[in-house]
């Protein structure tokens, strides 16, 4: 069962107008909240990533926090499985197609639960292959916008390449993946850049700081440079559905010994723990 504009049914039933402006001009944004034990993980925190992205696009947010839980709760209560992930989905609604806001309409809210496998032990065991990549983003990538073209089209890039992530890099800096955030190792600090306009403000990010702060794993949040992510230990991604992983090679070469390394294993060990 989803919920759409204030009703519970199967997806099947579920329709949207063609002058929905999420269709029209993937004016809206989302949230991808992952449930453990059925409880979603770090709510808080995605509700105001959610309450940023509302005010990054100008709209206002239809809900309270309590509202959102709520309803949140009840998406959770009518579907299966301990782990789902919740995709949250707001759009400025349904008008007359033109680009400036129209006047006097209702937001479209859209949320479904899908089930939340655990990553394939074997790609947490061996880690995954990334290539890099330009990243041609607008200027507000700190907006968890629908609007996800250049997104679709770098991830695929790795696809087609037979990778499964690609990192992007901006003036010859990194930014974040084409769906996660990018952290590396360098002389047994982990290394990320700062929050900005030019990436996704990940809530996994967060929590793998805080889990480095807390079990004294050295970390610099500042500038990574391409050449150090060519030279790196190790490269990890997080994301809310892929937790952390391990990169163990970058556009066809190993990175550090081309295995999962030390600092991911703690982390990741760290991780699983902490969401239990
Ligand atoms: N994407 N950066 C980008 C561009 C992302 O799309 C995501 C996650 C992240 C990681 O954010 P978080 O840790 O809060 O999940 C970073 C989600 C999972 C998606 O679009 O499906």
């Amino acid at each position: 069962m989803i919920y759409l504009n204030g009703k519970f049914l199967p997806i099947e039933q579920a329709y949207i107008p063609v002058l929905d402006r999420g269709f029209i001009f993937g004016d809206g944004v989302y949230e991808v909240i992952p449930v453990y034990s059925r409880k979603p993980f770090r709510l808080t925190d995605h509700l105001s990533r959610l309450q940023h992205s509302l005010d990054g696009i100008r709209l206002k947010n239809p809900h309270s926090d309590e509202q959102w839980r709520e309803l949140l709760e009840q998406v959770i209560a009518c579907n299966e499985g301990e782990d789902q992930y919740l995709y949250l989905h707001i759009t400025r609604g349904v008008a007359k197609r033109d680009h400036a806001f129209p006047v006097g309409i209702s937001p479209t809210i859209f949320i479904m639960s899908n089930p939340l496998p655990a990553p394939p032990p074997e790609m947490l065991q061996k880690g995954i292959p990334a290539i890099t990549a330009r990243d041609n983003r607008w200027g507000r990538c700190d907006i968890k916008a629908i609007s996800l073209l250049p997104n679709v089209l770098l991830r695929q890039l790795a696809i087609d390449s037979g990778a499964m992530e690609t990192i992007l890099l901006r003036d010859g800096y990194l930014t974040e993946g084409a769906a996660s955030n990018i952290f590396i190792v360098k002389n047994h600090v982990l290394l990320t850049p700062p929050k900005s306009h030019l990436m996704l403000p990940g809530i996994t990010y967060d929590v793998v700081l805080e889990l480095a702060q807390g079990h004294a794993i050295p970390y610099e949040i500042r500038a990574v440079s391409e050449q150090e992510i060519r030279l790196a230990d190790e490269i990890l991604l997080t994301s809310s559905t892929k937790e952390v992983m391990p990169i163990v090679s970058l556009d066809g070469k190993p990175v550090g010994t081309g295995e999962p390394g030390p600092i991911y294993k703690q982390l990741s060990q760290c991780y699983q723990q902490y969401k239990a």
